[in-house]
């Protein structure tokens, strides 16, 4: 019952935000504008220009010394910058000192900065006893932001951090960053030091968390599956530049250069996949011969994994199926072949058929598969949902695209071995 409690405290901050927000008719939490930072010759951060939404998750990713920390650091006012202007729900944050911007920004970094001779509950209220919060509202909060983090207060709040592992220290981090109630949380790799199942656990938490809280966060990770797992949007730098700020579908389907393409790699998806015919789709299909006996036909089932066979003779010539069905209803019958119980008017396509209609049979079909025959009735492979799925998933390992990209490096590395 954390989030009715929860409700009940925040909803001054959050009435007040609100109106605050109709008053600038601004649905932009966060604004860069032009912003440059240099230190000496080189160029942190390079003409950004950026809005993240009110309530939204951004995540900031890019090769180490990028910019990332950089940015995120100048919309707390830790690194001032040389060029520009960043406003924070519609103001300039030169205007307001930079104590008074933090106390609405939460920061959560990846060393979580726990004070060690501090208690958890010390440590969570700082902020709030440094503002001259009573003990009893110190209490209470504490209570409060353990029971959102999902630790139980009784046992936690007098312990230190050195008796918590990592992930809890970690939430302890993300609990201190909600303890005054701030409408902006800024997340420097918070997770990255944490075992894969506490960092999963902790994206999973974050999300439930931000659900429940509604806060906008800027979160920074140089993980492409954390990225797009827990942004909103999804900012990418390169050379303290801009380089692509998109939903995650957007970056995955339409990533805007070569760079971009690199960076988020295998998992983008393969926009061919929409003009594509049965051939592209399907996979090797698990076949029989009609002489074959049903038990046979049962173990070869079980040793792929399949539910279906494809029946063919010698010659690959496609015959028919087998499911459970036909065997179920004639196992008891030793005497029985494949070809006694096999099925021959299964829907079957030829390689060139537009995966659009082969997906209409699978849709229609008793079957969940479509085998794919040539001219001349050999088989050639099946289509099922999970190839169809494969053949989407799977980067352009023959597409014209990657070819281009190759030729490009190809040329690049001519031009370069002639200077
Ligand atoms: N205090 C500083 N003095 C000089 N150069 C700095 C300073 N802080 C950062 N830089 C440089 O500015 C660039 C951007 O640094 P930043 O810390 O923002 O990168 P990052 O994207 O956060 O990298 P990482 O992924 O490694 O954390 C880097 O080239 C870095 O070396
Ligand atoms: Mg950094």
């Amino acid at each position: 019952m954390a989030l009715g409690i929860f409700r009940y405290v925040f909803a001054p901050t959050a009435r007040r935000e609100r109106r605050k927000r109709g008053k600038n008719m601004t649905t932009v939490a966060v604004r860069f504008l032009g912003v440059s930072k240099r230190y000496g010759s080189s160029q942190a951060v390079s003409d950004l220009n950026l809005s993240i939404g009110y309530g939204k998750i951004a995540t900031l990713i890019g090769p180490s010394g990028c910019g990332k920390t950089t940015s995120l650091k100048m919309i707390n006012r830790l690194i001032e910058p040389d060029e520009g202007t960043i406003e924070v729900e519609g103001r300039d944050i030169q205007s307001v000192s930079a104590v008074e911007l933090r106390r609405n920004i939460g920061y959560v970094i990846q060393q979580i900065g726990l004070f060690p001779h501090m208690t958890i509950e010390e440590n969570i209220t700082l902020v709030l006893r440094l503002k001259g919060a009573k003990a009893k509202t110190l209490r209470r909060r504490t209570e409060e932001l353990l029971d959102l983090i999902g630790l139980d207060p009784a046992f936690y709040r007098n312990r230190y951090p050195r008796e918590l592992s990592g992930g809890q220290q970690q939430r302890i981090g993300v609990a201190r960053a909600l303890a005054s109630d701030p409408s902006i949380i800024l997340m420097d790799e918070p997770f990255s030091a944490l075992d894969p199942i506490s960092r999963e656990q902790l994206q999973d938490e974050l999300l439930k968390l931000q659900s429940a809280v509604q806060k906008t966060i800027v979160f920074v990770t140089h993980d492409m599956d954390e990225a797009l797992k827990i942004g909103d949007v999804i900012v990418l730098m390169r050379h303290g530049q801009l380089v692509q700020a998109a939903t995650p579908d957007q970056l995955l389907r339409h990533p805007a250069d070569r760079f971009v393409r690199e960076f988020v790699g295998e998992k983008r998806f393969s926009q061919r996949a929409l003009l594509a015919k049965a051939r592209d789709g399907m996979t090797e299909a698990v076949t029989i011969r009609p002489s074959q006996g049903l038990a046979e036909a049962i173990s070869r089932m079980r040793l792929h994994h399949v539910n279906a066979l494809i029946v063919t003779d010698r010659h690959d010539h496609y015959l028919g199926v087998l499911g459970p069905q036909e065997i179920y209803l004639h196992f008891g019958d030793e005497a029985k072949q494949v070809a006694d119980v096999m099925r021959r008017e299964q829907t079957i396509t030829l390689p060139d058929a537009d995966m659009a209609d082969v997906f209409s049979y699978l849709e229609k079909g008793a079957r969940g598969f479509v085998p794919v025959v040539d001219d001349d009735d050999r088989l050639l492979g099946v289509v099922t949902r999970a190839s169809v799925i494969a053949m989407i998933a799977t980067p352009h390992a023959s597409s014209p695209e990657k070819e281009a990209v190759s030729d490009e490096l190809v040329m690049a590395n001519a031009a370069a071995k002639l200077e």
